[in-house]
């Protein structure tokens, strides 16, 4: 379950792959949902985007919880300039994964929509309902979609050429069911 030096345990390959599979589906569900003309029909799924939202931000309230007392596999090989980049990008991914659906949630309560997660717990109003933030909301959980697709496309980009060319065990020790171990990776050049 532990992370060890030189790989993921399944707890955090577990946060890290539900995440990554909520998320890949939801902006393809959203931009559809939103398509939809008014109705039951677009009630009920504009509430499933909800529900999935809030579970993503409860799921990453964990994941880093976990983060923090259990902390990450060392980086593997590159110049140190990489593992900043690598450190960077990690970090706005949390960022997008808290700030989105705290914003979605604001732009509900500013719309005066009660947010109720599968129809088992209803979140808490955080802001009072108030037209004039309406928009500027929409626009920011919007434009922080686009954020986090572009951070993702660098987090893929990264893990491919760590696979594809440095021939490194970054990816195979983040994959579910890989034990991959710190003998199946080449030496690291950065110091620790
Ligand atoms: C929306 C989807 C995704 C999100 C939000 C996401 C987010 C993250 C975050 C925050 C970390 C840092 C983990 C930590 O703090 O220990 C991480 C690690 C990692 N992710 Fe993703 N990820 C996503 C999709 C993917 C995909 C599709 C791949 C594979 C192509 C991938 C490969 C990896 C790998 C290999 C690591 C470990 C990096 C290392 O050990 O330094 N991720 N991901
Ligand atoms: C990680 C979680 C989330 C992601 C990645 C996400 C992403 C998106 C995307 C890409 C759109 C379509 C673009 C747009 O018009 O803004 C959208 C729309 C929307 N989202 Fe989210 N969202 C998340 C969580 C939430 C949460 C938790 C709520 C509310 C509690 C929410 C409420 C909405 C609403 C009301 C819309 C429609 C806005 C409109 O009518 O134009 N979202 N979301």
């Amino acid at each position: 379950m532990l992370n060890s030096s030189d790989r993921y345990g399944w707890l955090a390959k577990t946060f890290h792959w539900l995440t990554a599979l909520a998320i890949v589906g939801m902006f393809p569900f959203a931009w559809w949902m939103t398509e939809l003309k008014l109705g039951p029909q677009m009630l009920e799924m504009y509430g499933l985007h909800k529900s999935v939202g809030i579970l993503v931000l409860t799921v990453t309230a964990l994941r880093l919880g976990w983060r923090f007392v259990n902390p990450k596999p060392r980086f593997l090989g590159g110049p140190v300039w990489q593992r900043w980049a690598s450190d960077i990008v990690h970090f706005g991914l949390y960022v997008c994964l808290i700030a989105i659906p705290l914003i979605g949630l604001l732009h509900s309560n500013a719309a005066n929509f009660p947010v109720s997660v599968f129809g088992i717990v209803t979140m808490p109003q955080l802001i009072a309902p108030d037209r004039a933030l309406v928009e500027p909301l929409q626009e920011a959980h919007e434009i922080a979609g686009i954020v986090l697709l572009v951070l993702l496309g660098l987090h893929v980009a990264g893990a491919l050429k760590h696979h594809l060319f440095d021939k490194d065990a970054t990816l195979r020790r983040m994959l579910p069911f890989a034990a991959a171990s710190s003998s199946a990776a080449p030496e690291r050049h950065d110091a620790e």
